[in-house]
């Protein structure tokens, strides 16, 4: 079996430590820049804390869980040798982070939980219930590949195979759908905070329980299932009135920003099947103004 080591004592570190001890994973060695830390986290695990160096003096299978930016600097610091697997934990990185392992024989890969890990210290049974039922992408070729997807499946997760060509665009997915979701709460909270008279955060709150109640629907229907409010209705007039009350705003980009999640939504009201052709290509021209009733442009005046 493969002896496991740490680089890195942050919290993607201390969920994956803790999750594998928790396990009966072979973890043998945790290489932290903090030296308390890294003794702590260490001494909790049962493992021995040492340097970066001495990690693969102990393991050949290194995690090097250290931010994105010091990836390569890290690894190329090592004396890596071609016994070793080097992996990074990192989904917006390319495997070329790791060039200096592979220039000395090592194979390279990425294992990349798609979750966030904020707690720094967490407890055994957290750490294993924020790696369970998620899905990790692993990078990397052949068989390590394929020990990596056993691994991640020991950590109770579903392994995705990702192509390197395509990490950006993996990236931007996992991004949108974390902070993404931020910016219109952002939005909510400002508009409702503006009408109510509440703060940004006493909205933000009375807001939550929709944007839970959506994630849920989504988690259990599916996107178009989940859609709810007036494009879901194609109510066209309540969607021209919102724009109106945006307009009216001093943030210009408010109103580009609610027109834009409009946008994106009228692909899911097609998909949910409530709305018949008319009813779509009304919806599809909800930006247009309405148009004068043929009374009142008879009613006005010719130019010469
Ligand atoms: N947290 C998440 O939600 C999450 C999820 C998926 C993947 N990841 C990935 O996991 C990796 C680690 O992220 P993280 O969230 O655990 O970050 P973090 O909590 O900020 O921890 C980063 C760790 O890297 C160490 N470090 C930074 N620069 C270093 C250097 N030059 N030399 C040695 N050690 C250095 C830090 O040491 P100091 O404490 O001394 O600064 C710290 O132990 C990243 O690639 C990230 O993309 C994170």
């Amino acid at each position: 079996m493969h002896k496991i080591g740490l680089i890195g004592a942050g919290r993607a570190a201390a969920h994956l430590g803790q999750a594998l001890v928790a396990l009966g994973e072979p973890l043998v060695a945790l290489g932290g820049r903090d030296v308390e830390r890294t003794a702590a986290l260490a001494r909790r695990w049962g493992v021995a804390p040492c340097t970066p160096v001495e990690v693969l003096a102990r393991a050949d299978w290194v995690l090097l869980a250290v931010r994105d930016e010091a990836i390569a600097p890290v690894c190329a610091a090592l004396p890596w040798a071609p016994r070793h697997v080097a992996i990074h934990l990192s989904g917006a990185s390319p495997l070329s982070v790791l060039d200096a392992a592979r220039a000395a024989g090592a194979q390279v890969a990425g294992f990349h939980p798609l979750q966030l890990l904020a707690d720094p210290e967490p407890t055994a049974a957290a750490a294993r219930s924020a790696l369970a039922g998620i899905c990790i992408g692993i990078e990397g070729e052949g068989e390590v590949a394929g020990a990596l997807a056993a691994l991640a499946r020991r950590l109770g997760a579903q392994p995705l195979t990702l192509d390197g060509a395509q990490r950006a665009a993996y990236h931007a997915g996992a991004n949108a759908a974390a902070s993404g979701l931020l910016a219109p709460l952002a939005l909510a909270s400002h508009l409702c905070a503006e009408a109510l008279g509440l703060s940004p955060d006493e909205a933000l709150r009375a807001l939550m329980p929709l944007a839970h109640g959506a994630l849920k629907a989504a988690s259990e229907r599916g996107l178009a299932g989940a859609l709810s409010g007036p494009v879901a209705r194609g109510d066209v007039p309540v969607l021209q009135a919102h724009a109106q009350a945006l307009a009216a705003r001093s943030q210009p980009n408010d109103a580009a920003l609610y027109a834009a999640l409009v946008e994106a939504l009228l692909p899911l009201a097609a998909q949910t099947g409530r709305l018949d052709a008319a009813a779509l290509a009304r919806l599809r021209g909800w930006r247009r103004k309405p148009r004068l009733k043929a009374a009142s442009r008879a009613a006005r005046p010719r130019s010469a």
